[in-house]
C-alpha cells in the first residue's frame, strides 16, 4: 500500500485525475484493448471527475476506449431518482465525456432478480481482461463501495443491508430524512475491488481520519474493509491533510520519503 498526502482535497483530486489519465494513456500507447475502469459515487470523487472532464474538454484525454464498472447502487430507488447512482454518474461524469453508452456498467437496483443481476455483473467483469484500476471512496466506518463492516474480505457482487450509521450519513442526500434512504444496496465485493490491477481509494476531510488510520495502520480485518488494501500489490490511498490527521508522524514521514525518492 502507498499513501499519497496532499494539503487540500482539491490538490488530492487533481493528483488522482492525472494518475488515472496517465494510466489510460499508457495502456492506449501499447495496446488496442480497452482500459477497464471501476468508478465510485459520493461527494469525494467529484473533484476528480471535474478534472477528468476538464482534461477531456481540453483534448488531453479520451474515454472512447474505456469500459466502466460502477461500484454500487441502491436497491429499489428508481434510476431516474436524483440520488440514484445512475443519476449521479450521468450528471457528474458520463454526460460530459466520450465513454460510449454501451461501455457503461452500473448495477440495476430494480432488477427482477437481484442475485442474478449481481452474478451477471461479475460475469461481465470476468469477460474483460480484468479491471485495470478501481477508483473508490471510503465511508466514515471504513467501508469501500457498500462493503460495510463485517463484509467478507473475499466477497463478490451481492445485495447488502446498509448499516444504520451509513443511512444516517447518506440521509444528507435525502432531505436529511433517514427514512428515505434505501435499506439495501447492491455492491461489488471487497474481492471484486481487490481483483483490480490497481485500487485507488480517496479520503478527504476530518470525518474520514479515523477510517484512514484504521485502514492504513490498523489490522487487516473485515471490521474495516478499507484494510483489504493491505493485501493488494498496488493499493493507493490518496488523502488530504485533514483525512491524514490521525496517521502517526512515522507513517506520514515514511510515505513522504517514498514520494521524494520515487520523484528523484
Ligand atoms: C457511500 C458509497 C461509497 C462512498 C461513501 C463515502 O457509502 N457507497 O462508495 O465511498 O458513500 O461517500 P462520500 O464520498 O460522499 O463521503
Amino acid at each position: 500500500m502507498k499513501v499519497i498526502i496532499r494539503k487540500t482535497s482539491e490538490e488530492a483530486s487533481l493528483w488522482a485525475a492525472h494518475y488515472i489519465a496517465d494510466r489510460i494513456r499508457e495502456k492506449a500507447a501499447v495496446s488496442d484493448k480497452p482500459f477497464i475502469l471501476g468508478l465510485p459515487t459520493g461527494s469525494t470523487p467529484i473533484g476528480t471527475y471535474k478534472e477528468l472532464i476538464r482534461m477531456y474538454e481540453a483534448g488531453e484525454i479520451s474515454f472512447k476506449n474505456v469500459i466502466t464498472f460502477n461500484m454500487d447502487e441502491y436497491v429499489g430507488l428508481p434510476e431516474s431518482h436524483p440520488e440514484s447512482y445512475h443519476s449521479f454518474m450521468h450528471t457528474n461524469f458520463f454526460d460530459h465525456v466520450d465513454v460510449p453508452a454501451q461501455n457503461i456498467h452500473i448495477l440495476n437496483g430494480n432488477a427482477p432478480d437481484l442475485d442474478a443481476e449481481c452474478a451477471a455483473y461479475e460475469a461481465a467483469i470476468a469477460q474483460t481482461d480484468g479491471i485495470d484500476l478501481f477508483l473508490g471512496g471510503v465511508g466514515e466506518d471504513g467501508h469501500i463501495a457498500f462493503n460495510e463492516p463485517f463484509s467478507a474480505l473475499n466477497s463478490r457482487t451481492r445485495v447488502v443491508t446498509l448499516t444504520h450509521d451509513t443511512r444516517v450519513v447518506n440521509s444528507r442526500f435525502f432531505d436529511n430524512d433517514f427514512n428515505q434512504v434505501p435499506k439495501q444496496a447492491m455492491t461489488v465485493g471487497v474481492a471484486t475491488i481487490c481483483s483490480a490491477k490497481e485500487v485507488l481509494i480517496l479520503g478527504f476531510g476530518p470525518k474520514k481520519a479515523a477510517a484512514i488510520k484504521a485502514g492504513v495502520e490498523g489490522p487487516y480485518t473485515h471490521c474495516i474493509t478499507l484494510s483489504a488494501l493491505q493485501c493488494h500489490e498496488h493499493g493507493l490511498v490518496v488523502v488530504d491533510e485533514a483525512a491524514a490527521s490521525q496517521l502517526s508522524a512515522e507513517t506520514v514521514s515514511y510515505f513522504q520519503a517514498v514520494e521524494e525518492a520515487e520523484g528523484e
